[in-house]
């Protein structure tokens, strides 16, 4: 099945998200789009599966327009979207999920659960999903979870496929699974539109790709035939640089001290097994690790987001393992949360709420009893201008930001205050190449005014441009360090001990 957008325009207000883009999208090809963050590639594909109406321009199917009066429309014609935010309801199996909406019936109009179970065997089979139809949604992995999206789009009968930033939340082994995925639905005749801010994805899997800017196509071409370089220059209208710009740290007294620091999960397993660690004043250090190995229970410890159940974390002195979140805010730790969704930020507060989420209570902001909101959307307004923060006025409801300007709130409210510790997870997920130069000198530039900063990524490449020390996480232990100063660690040696093969070894 092929698609043609033909001029299609869609405004937000002011706002022109889509200004007259034609696209063609072919059955059998992966088309990889592309676009900084705001570049209105989202806002195009939610024209394509009827959740916007576009104001001007035509959509074709198979050389015939179609009208689409809602999402309904789009996937009876044939075209499914799996979201950039997922759209899964927790407590539901996978085959309640994938049928929700479109349930299969027997006698008495009563939900056929178990037709809906051998239809989801089937695709699984057929595509090599290996998704097992009666687990929780909830007890799953982000990776497992995307491909019941995927899953429930193929029930669905679609044969256009359009990827939403499917692998920012992936670890490096999900997204190579991913791609066989991506690939046997390619080979079966799916037309499948890829969205992604990693270049080397987008080079590796696409057959062709098309480049969004200000909401118009401003490049097309042949992944075989273009580099990383060329694309970054072609979303963002300049050069960019892939590599940090630092000097060597000169490491102060320590501003976090974890001592032998016991977590435990909700299930009572061990997630953070007497781990301690040391970051100091004006240095960076990066954890890497395979997703799952304690790094979130630990972030979360530190920022007090969740009990400890035994060992101290001592920030600039101070005992604060017993500390409130605010408490540790307010003495200068800032926190970049791995999921913004959950804990950075409120969809449906405007931009400015947003930006004071946890300092309007500041004799900053306070005038008398009230908020000084004026000064609020005053220090809004620069905070947006600082890191480029694509919006037309800072009363907008933040849910409406494109997820990348979502993301660079939050690490705007973070950074931009008085800070001691800058604790990082995943700091540039669904970041452009563009912001992610600047986010990346931000932190840096935490460090060279004394701050410790902490950073916990999947992207190992992130991990190594940014840190002066790096530890490998494995199992809830620390089981291996390394010096990195002039990017000098040992990618190898990460990597194994990534893998656990240093467990046991002392470290
Ligand atoms: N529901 C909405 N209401 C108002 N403005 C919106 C809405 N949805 C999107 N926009 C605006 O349209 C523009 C394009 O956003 P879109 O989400 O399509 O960008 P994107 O290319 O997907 O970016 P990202 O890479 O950050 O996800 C942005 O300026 C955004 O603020
Ligand atoms: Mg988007």
């Amino acid at each position: 099945m092929d698609v043609e957008l033909r001029g299609i325009t869609k405004r937000f207000g002011p706002v022109v998200a889509n200004a007259g883009v034609n696209l063609e999208i072919k059955g059998g090809e992966v088309l990889g789009l592309l676009g900084e963050n705001g570049a209105g590639k989202s806002t195009l594909m939610n024209v394509l599966c009827g959740l916007y109406h576009q104001d001007e321009g035509e959509i074709l199917i198979d050389g015939k327009p179609v009208k689409f009066d809602g999402p309904g429309a789009s996937i009876a014609a044939g075209i499914g979207m799996v979201h950039q935010h997922f759209m899964l309801v927790p407590v539901f199996t996978v085959a309640e999920n994938v049928v929700l909406g479109v349930e299969p019936t027997g006698r008495f109009d009563r939900l056929d659960l178990e037709t809906a179970r051998a239809q989801v065997r089937e695709i699984n089979d057929k595509y090599g999903l290996e998704v097992n139809p009666d687990a929780l949604i909830e007890d799953l992995p982000v990776g497992i979870q995307q491909r019941v999206e995927i899953l429930k789009v193929l029930f669905r009968s679609a044969d256009v496929l359009i990827l939403d930033e499917p692998t920012a939340v992936l670890t490096p082994q999900e997204v190579d699974d991913f791609f066989e995925i991506v690939k046997s639905l390619r080979d079966a005749g799916k037309a499948i539109v890829f969205i992604t801010h990693k270049l080397h994805e987008i080079l590796e899997i696409s057959d062709r790709i098309s480049v969004l800017r200000a909401g118009r196509i401003t490049g097309e071409g042949d992944p075989r035939q273009l580099t990383e370089e060329q694309l970054a220059e072609m979303m963002v209208g300049r050069p960019v640089s892939f590599t940090v710009d630092k000097t060597p740290a000169t490491p102060g007294q320590p501003m976090l001290d974890i001592k032998d620091l016991v977590v435990m999960r909700d299930n009572d397993e061990i997630a953070v097994n007497h781990l301690s660690l040391t970051v100091n004043s004006g240095e960076v250090v990066g954890i890497a690790g395979v997703q799952g190995n304690g790094q979130t229970a630990l972030v979360e410890a530190i920022t007090g987001l969740t009990h400890t159940s035994s060992g101290a974390i001592v920030f600039d002195g101070d005992d604060i393992t017993r500390m409130s979140v605010r408490e540790r805010h307010r003495r200068g730790m800032a926190h970049i949360p791995e999921d913004r969704h959950k804990s950075g930020m409120i969809a449906n507060f405007t931009i400015a709420e947003n930006m004071v989420l946890n300092s309007y209570y500041d004799d900053e902001y306070a005038r008398g009893a009230a908020i000084d909101w004026p000064h609020v959307s005053e220090t809004a307004a620069a905070f947006c201008v600082d890191f480029d923060i694509r919006t037309p006025s800072v009363f907008l409801q933040a849910g409406n930001l494109s997820g990348g300007n979502q993301q660079k709130m939050v690490v705007a409210r973070e950074l931009e205050r008085e800070t001691k510790l800058v604790i990082a997870a995943q700091p540039t997920r669904g970041l452009d190449v563009g912001s992610i130069e600047y986010i990346h000198k931000r932190l840096i530039g935490s460090r060279d005014e004394g701050d410790g900063v902490l950073i916990v990524s999947s992207e190992l490449d992130e991990i190594m441009a940014l840190s002066d020390r790096i530890v490998v996480m494995y199992k809830g232990r620390i089981v291996a360090q390394f010096d990195n100063t002039g990017g000098k660690a040992d990618r190898n040696a990460i990597g194994l001990a990534m893998a656990g093969a240093t467990e046991g070894a002392a470290a």
